[in-house]
């Protein structure tokens, strides 16, 4: 692909102007001296697939695709790659040879700031909601990870996701048990990982006995705001790993900054401390007034 000289990209999500995306690529942008953009762009669903096509005619490269495309990003395109297939779903939209190409880069993103797990490892996945999903198919692909423990509130949610990895991953053992039913798994887990909107400004927090898991879990919370939930400060104070959401964030943007820009996005070492900054919060990750 030949990159323009000044290249368009954006964000497709419908709310779309909380997004970080901009603020992080526009970052990369200015770092790598590229004269492009990477815009927000609102867009309600029963527009997407008109958007598309028409931005497609007007100089843009390419699109991150936010709630609640996805899905429909999946459909629209010509080819996707086959964790986007195993998905149903996409985030990261670019051309190709005149065709419309797509992946799903959320797992990858994750894995980006996971560090590395023993062999045999058991994992405790709290939620199973598109992030869930995203994040379990990419444990599932890990050759040290050999069990799945997927808790939700709602534990059809979780039966079901169990199931759907399970033909795709029959080396990898799955179980759905509810939220209040997690603490037995987190007990024997290398990791825990939480997807919920608990702990989230303004929510509760998710209630799990961190000093019992003599597992001694690293803690990894994809919330990023507040950018330090509390499952993360307990996590710390019990002396255990704690990863927050915005390395997820940062590491699932730099696949698309590279199709699209045609450079690899830089580790300036400044990202997580401007998004935090954007959040409105003070470094510790709580929220500024
Ligand atoms: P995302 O794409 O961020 O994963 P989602 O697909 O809407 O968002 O999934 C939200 C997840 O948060 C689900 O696991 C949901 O649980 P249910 O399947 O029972 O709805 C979970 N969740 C949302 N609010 C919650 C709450 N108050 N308590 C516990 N879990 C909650």
């Amino acid at each position: 692909m030949t990159v323009p000289a000044v290249p368009l990209a954006g964000v497709l999500g419908w709310p779309v102007a909380h997004s970080l995306s901009p603020l992080l690529h526009g970052h990369w942008l200015a770092h790598l001296g590229i004269k492009g953009f990477y815009v927000p762009l609102g867009c309600p669903p029963e527009a997407f697939d008109d958007a598309v096509p028409a931005l497609l005619k007007t100089g843009f490269v390419g699109f991150n695709v936010t709630v609640p495309h996805k899905e429909a990003a999946a459909q629209l395109c010509d080819v996707i790659t086959p964790r986007a297939e195993q998905m149903g779903s996409a985030n990261t939209i670019w051309r190709e040879d005149g065709r419309l190409m797509g992946d799903s880069t959320d797992g990858l993103g994750f894995l980006s700031a996971l560090p590395p797990l023993p062999s045999g490892a058991n994992v405790l996945v709290v939620g199973a909601g598109g992030s869930a999903k995203a994040i379990v198919h990419a444990l599932a692909g890990l050759d040290t990870v050999a069990h799945i423990t997927i808790a939700n509130r709602t534990l059809e949610k979780a039966e079901q996701l169990a199931q759907t990895m399970r033909p795709l991953f029959p080396q990898t053992a799955f179980d759905a048990v509810s939220i209040e039913a997690c603490q037995p798994a987190l007990e024997s887990a290398a990791m825990l990982v939480h997807t919920t909107t608990l702990g989230m400004i303004g929510q509760p927090p998710l209630s799990v006995a961190l000093s019992h898991a003599a597992s001694q879990p690293v803690v990894y919370d994809i919330v990023s705001t507040p950018a330090k939930p509390p499952l993360l400060q307990a996590a710390e104070a019990a002396g255990l790993t704690a990863i927050n959401g915005l390395h997820m964030l940062i590491g699932q943007a730099r696949p698309g900054f590279a199709k699209w820009f045609g450079m690899a996005a830089p580790h300036t070492g400044e990202e997580a401390a401007l998004l935090i900054a954007a959040l409105g919060q003070s470094a510790d990750g709580s929220v500024a007034s």
